[in-house]
């Protein structure tokens, strides 16, 4: 039997937001008042929040529950009212919001105070839109699509932000609704390119590969998209959170597989279901 030879996707794991999220929790689980919490999980990948919980870092779901010293702020970012909150409560407060995601919240600002209808394009209940939505006004309206826009809209200058994970399809949809029926329309094209990296590089690779590792949490929606668009190229997709759930039998009979991961999943984990993968073929 020869060994199996391992493909990892050009673009796979940690994006740049995530990454700088991780070294400040890591910097504040060091150095940092304790105790030291994150407003909600700072990243959708079990194995990484139990590593932090195991340093002093634990998961709280609102600032009311934090009982002083340290509380970290995700890469989603969070609504304007709740940083205030944070700012008087005398805590230390680490913001590791995303800079794409910080930029996109600003411009909404700058549409609402100019006097612009804002829409949001993104999903509605996700924290990333809650809080552009806390910039963008209570007047705005976050829509996934022109079918959740009213026929005639409430005003003739619209100006659009979208969250930083959406698709450039998506927009382009939307603004293609938009432009004939408003009289000015400013579009800010807030979205962030590593999603998109990601899932063409693991597409690309879907179709050259006999099967595909997706590793990542379950409970990450990068991930499971990965895994989906993975699966419509090349049938043989398995999504695994760890190199433990590896099955030596899915790859009985093939020669090359691929491995691609989200944007929440570390390095090591890549690693260790690739090396686990060349042991198999062996
Ligand atoms: Fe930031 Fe883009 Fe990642 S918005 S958190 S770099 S997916």
């Amino acid at each position: 039997m020869s060994p199996l030879e391992v493909r990892i996707s050009e673009c796979a794991g940690f994006c740049w937001g995530v990454e700088r999220a991780l070294e400040l929790a890591a910097e504040a689980a060091d150095n940092a008042p304790v105790p030291v919490s994150t407003l909600g999980p700072l990243i959708h990948n079990p194995a990484v929040i139990a590593e932090l919980e195991a340093r002093g870092v634990r998961v709280i779901s609102s600032p009311e529950e934090a009982t002083g010293g340290t509380v970290i702020i995700r890469s989603h970012g969070v609504p304007r009212e709740t940083k205030e909150q944070l700012a008087a409560s005398g805590m230390t407060v680490v913001d590791a919001t995303c800079r794409f995601v910080t930029a996109a919240q600003v411009k909404a600002e700058r549409l609402r105070k100019a006097g612009y209808f804002v829409i949001i394009l993104g999903e509605k209940d996700h924290p990333e839109v809650l809080a552009l939505r806390s910039y963008a006004g209570p007047d705005s309206l976050v829509v996934q699509s022109p079918q959740d826009l009213p026929e005639s809209l409430p005003a003739s200058r619209v100006g659009v932000v979208v969250q930083t994970t959406q698709t450039q399809e998506q927009l382009g949809e939307l603004a293609r609704w938009l432009a004939p029926r408003c009289r000015e329309l400013l579009v800010y094209n807030t979205i962030c390119n590593a999603t998109e990296q990601r899932q063409s590089a693991a597409v690309a690779m879907a179709e050259e590969v006999e099967a595909v590792v997706v590793v990542g949490g379950r409970n990450s929606a990068n991930t499971r998209r990965l895994a989906e668009l993975c699966a419509s190229r090349q049938p043989r997709t398995f999504h695994v959170e760890s190199a433990a759930e590896l099955d030596a039998a899915w790859f009985d009979g093939l020669q090359v597989v691929g491995v691609t991961a989200g944007a929440s999943t570390p390095p090591e984990q890549i690693e260790a279901v690739a090396e686990r993968l060349r042991g198999f073929g062996a």
